[in-house]
């Protein structure tokens, strides 16, 4: 990618996750995960169309066969500069069906082939922000282990660490380890792109992030990593034969291997989110009289620049 458009391409990346974001957020609170996901990702597509790309979808809605729009490999862009996009147009559907803080619109663009074409299957993942030394965190170490050694690398006590995980029960094992280090446990309901993204920001409180999630979320938080800073390990969970079919499918041909976070997202890559429901890192789509006010981040790998764009839409426009 050239340094001039990379430049141009920060802020078009914000249109494409403001239309997702303003789009999915009629649907904030209405209890329909489906209608809030479909809205998102057809204004994504559109807004995608508009911009002077070639881009292919590596990470995207899911295959062809399931996913009428912006499915794995489908093409988008009105032609111009080659691009790999991951995105999800509705991180957070659940959240943003209950009203829950945290949902956002999320999309990356690469140069072609640096974005892990991971399989939809669940990743092992453990991410912290910027500042320690490699090897501070390793995704196959008890859980307590990387809180102790966490603490020794930020010069604090296990107990003034806190640890963001997904509240499922496949992570209790997790939770009761993170907690005998003495280390806080804040859970979340759903997101963690912006969870992994919350270790980045010391205003969050979040020092590390745990457990398995989706592992295009994986790519995505990955991709905002590469931006900011930070350490990341994953790795691909299968739970039958189709998933290892899928993984075969992408190319995965060890099924065991570790991903660090330049396997996931190697090359220059601009990644943008925008608000849906407030959250901790950005606010939501927020509607005022005539227009319609978004909140976004933008950053870049190239220069690691990361800009807040406050968006103010007239609605008529906006839709
Ligand atoms: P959706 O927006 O697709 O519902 O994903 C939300 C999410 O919480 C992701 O952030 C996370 O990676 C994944 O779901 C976790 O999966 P599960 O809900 O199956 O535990």
């Amino acid at each position: 990618m050239g340094q001039g458009l990379d430049r141009a391409f920060a802020l078009e990346a914000v249109r494409v996750t403001e239309a997702a974001a303003i789009a999915a957020a009629k649907q904030i609170g209405r209890g329909q995960e489906k209608a809030a996901d479909h809205a998102a990702v057809e204004a994504m597509r559109t807004a995608f169309n508009q911009l002077p790309i070639d881009g292919t979808v590596v990470i995207g809605e899911g295959e062809r066969d399931e996913a009428p729009m912006l499915y794995i490999g489908e093409k988008v862009g009105s032609g111009g500069l080659a691009v790999d996009i991951a995105l999800d147009p509705l991180e957070g559907t659940t959240l943003t069906a209950k009203a829950l803080p945290n949902a956002l619109a999320v999309m990356a663009m690469a140069e072609p082939g640096t974005l892990l074409n991971a399989p939809d299957t669940y990743m092992d993942k453990i991410a912290i922000g910027p500042g320690y030394p490699e090897g501070t965190i390793d995704l196959d170490a008890e859980p307590a282990a990387n809180i102790v050694s966490l603490a020794k690398a930020k010069g604090v006590p296990p107990h003034e660490i806190t640890a963001l995980i997904l509240e499922r029960s496949r992570h209790e094992g997790i939770i009761a380890s993170v907690r005998r280090a003495g280390a806080a446990v804040r859970l979340i309901t759903d997101g963690d792109v912006a969870g992994v993204i919350a270790t980045t920001d010391p205003q969050t409180g979040v020092d590390i992030y745990m457990g398995q999630g989706g592992a295009p979320e994986g790519v995505l938080a990955a991709a905002a990593l590469r931006c900011v800073g930070g350490q990341m390990q994953t790795r691909l969970v299968f739970r039958n034969d189709d998933e290892r079919a899928r993984a075969a499918k992408w190319g995965v041909t060890d099924l065991k291997r570790k991903y660090l976070l330049m396997d996931l997202a190697s090359g220059d890559v601009i990644f943008a989110a925008t608000g849906v429901t407030d959250g901790s890192m950005l606010s939501g789509v927020h509607v005022q009289g005539e227009f319609i006010t978004t909140e976004s981040i933008v950053m870049r790998s190239a220069t690691h620049t990361v800009r807040w764009v406050k968006g103010k839409h007239l609605r008529k426009h906006a839709g």
